[in-house]
C-alpha cells in the first residue's frame, strides 16, 4: 500500500519559523558593516569575525566584505580554514580563534560548510555559554544563547542561511545534525555577485540540491503548510528556468540572482517541511565515498522521484505547473513530465549521471542501503514508506 501525502487540512494548523530579516539585491554587500551594527554596534562589540574557505577567499570575495565591515568601525577577524563537510576539529578551531579575539558578532560568509561553522561558532563562542559542541547534537537539545550571526551564502544551494540546521562530520563516516533555533541567523544577505566566480560544476551541484529542498518541502509526510507549499513554487519555479544558464553562463547576474533567491526560498520552505527520501539516500555517498552533498542528491534524485511517483503524483503535477508552464495532460502524465524533467536537467547540468562513474563499486551498494536506513528522521518524511530493499532498487537504478 503506498501512503499518498496527506491533503492539507485548512482546520490542521500549522506552525512557521524563519528569518525575520533579509537583505538582497546586486551590491548589497557593501552594506554588511551597516546591517551588522543593527545587531551588534561597533561601540559595543567591535570585533567582527567572517568565518569562511579558503576557495571563496582565493576567489577574491572576502576583501569587499572586510572592507564594508572596516568602513561601519569593526576590527576583522578571519577564520578561513572551513572545509566541505567540516569536521568537528574546525568547528571547534573556529570557536577558539573567536573566543580568543573576542568575537562580537559571527558572520557566515560562503558555502553551507562556511554557514554551518558559523552557526556553531556563535553559539559557543557566546561568553555566557558554558556549552560543549556534544551538548547541541540532535533536535533542540539545548537552550544555546548565541553572539549575533548574519549570514552571506556565496553558493545558491543548501539554504543554511535560512535554517536552523548545522551538519558535522563526526567519524570518517558519519555527519551528525544540530537543530536548534539558535542556529537561525539574526540577517541573512543575498547579493548574487559572490556567486559570479562559482565554477559550473558547483552551480550545477548546488543548485540541484536547492532544487531537490524545494521538492521535498512540497511532498513532506510531514508538517508541509501553506506558506513551505508557497515557498517551494516559487523556489523551484525561480530555480527551474535558471539553473542550465547560470551553469552554462555564470556570469549572468540576473539568472544568478534567481538562483540565488530561489535557494533561500526553499531553505525556508524545508526547514519547516522537512526533507526525504532524496537526502536520506544522498548522506550515505557523501559519507562513505566523500561526494559532495549536491551531486549525491542529483544521483539518486531521479530515481527516488520515480519510486514516489504514484504517492505524490499530485504535487508532482502540481510541481510541474512551475516547471512546465502550459504542460498538458491528466494528473499521471503531468508528474511523470515533471520527474522527466528534472531527470533532464541532472543530465544537462553535465553532472555525472551513474554512481559508477563516480567511483562506486556495484558491491557497495548493499552497504549504501543499510546506511540509508539510518536517516529515519528523513525517511519518515517520504510519502511512500521506503525500506532497505527500496533504497538498494534505487542504488542499483543510479548504478
Ligand atoms: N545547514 C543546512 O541546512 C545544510 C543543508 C544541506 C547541506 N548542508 C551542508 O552544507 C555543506 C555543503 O555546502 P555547499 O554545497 O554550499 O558547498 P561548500 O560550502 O562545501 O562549498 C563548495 C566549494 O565551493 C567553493 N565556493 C563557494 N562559494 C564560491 C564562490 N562564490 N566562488 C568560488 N568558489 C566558491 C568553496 O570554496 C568550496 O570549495 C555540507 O557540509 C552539507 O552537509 C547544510
Ligand atoms: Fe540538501
Amino acid at each position: 500500500m503506498q501512503a499518498a501525502v496527506p491533503p492539507s487540512d485548512p482546520a490542521a494548523g500549522f506552525g512557521f519559523q524563519s528569518v525575520a530579516h533579509i537583505e538582497a539585491g546586486i551590491g548589497a554587500l557593501a552594506r554588511l558593516g551597516e546591517l551588522a551594527a543593527g545587531f551588534a554596534p561597533p561601540q559595543a562589540a567591535p570585533v567582527a569575525m567572517l568565518v569562511t574557505d579558503p576557495g571563496v577567499r582565493g576567489a577574491g570575495l572576502l576583501e569587499p566584505a572586510l572592507q564594508a565591515l572596516r568602513e561601519q568601525g569593526y576590527r576583522t577577524e578571519v577564520y578561513d580554514h572551513v572545509v566541505a563537510d567540516p569536521s568537528e576539529q574546525v568547528v571547534l578551531q573556529a570557536c577558539a580563534q573567536a573566543r580568543e579575539a573576542g568575537a562580537g558578532v559571527v558572520i557566515g560568509f560562503g558555502g553551507g560548510s562556511s554557514m554551518d561553522v558559523a552557526k556553531i561558532t556563535a553559539c559557543l563562542a557566546h561568553p555566557h555559554n558554558a556549552l560543549q559542541l556534544a551538548q547541541l547534537y540532535g533536535v533542540e537539545s539545548v537552550r544555546a544563547r548565541r553572539l549575533p550571526l548574519l549570514q552571506v551564502p556565496t553558493t545558491a544551494g543548501t539554504g543554511s542561511e535560512v535554517t536552523r540546521v548545522a551538519i558535522v562530520t563526526t567519524g570518517a563516516s558519519t555527519k551528525s545534525g544540530i537543530v536548534n533555533r539558535a542556529l537561525l541567523a539574526d540577517a541573512v544577505l543575498l547579493d548574487a555577485q559572490l556567486t559570479r566566480a562559482l565554477p559550473a560544476a558547483v552551480t550545477a551541484a548546488t543548485g540541484i540540491d536547492a532544487m531537490v529542498h524545494a521538492i521535498e518541502a512540497y511532498t513532506s509526510a510531514r508538517r508541509k503548510n501553506p506558506l513551505s507549499d508557497m515557498l517551494a513554487r516559487e523556489a523551484l519555479r525561480l530555480l527551474g528556468a535558471n539553473l542550465l544558464r547560470a551553469v552554462g553562463h555564470g556570469d549572468d547576474l540576473q539568472a544568478r540572482e534567481s538562483m540565488l533567491r530561489g535557494a533561500m526560498l526553499a531553505g525556508m520552505a524545508f526547514d519547516n517541511a522537512p526533507v526525504a527520501a532524496v537526502h536520506a539516500l544522498a548522506y550515505p555517498l557523501g559519507g562513505l565515498h566523500h561526494l559532495p552533498h549536491g551531486l549525491s542528491n542529483a544521483l539518486v534524485l531521479p530515481h527516488v522521484l520515480r519510486f514516489n511517483a504514484e504517492a505524490a503524483a499530485t504535487q508532482y503535477a502540481e510541481l510541474a505547473r512551475e516547471l512546465l508552464p502550459g504542460q498538458d495532460g491528466d494528473t499521471t502524465q503531468r508528474a511523470q513530465a515533471m520527474i522527466e524533467h528534472m531527470a533532464g536537467l541532472c543530465a544537462g547540468s553535465g553532472l555525472p549521471t551513474r554512481l559508477r562513474d563516480c567511483g562506486i563499486e556495484r558491491a557497495g551498494l548493499a552497504l549504501l542501503a543499510r546506511e540509508a536506513m539510518g536517516q529515519q528522521r528523513l525517511l519518515q518524511n517520504n510519502p511512500r514508506p521506503l525500506l532497505e530493499a527500496d533504497a538498494l532498487a534505487i542504488y542499483e537504478a543510479a548504478f
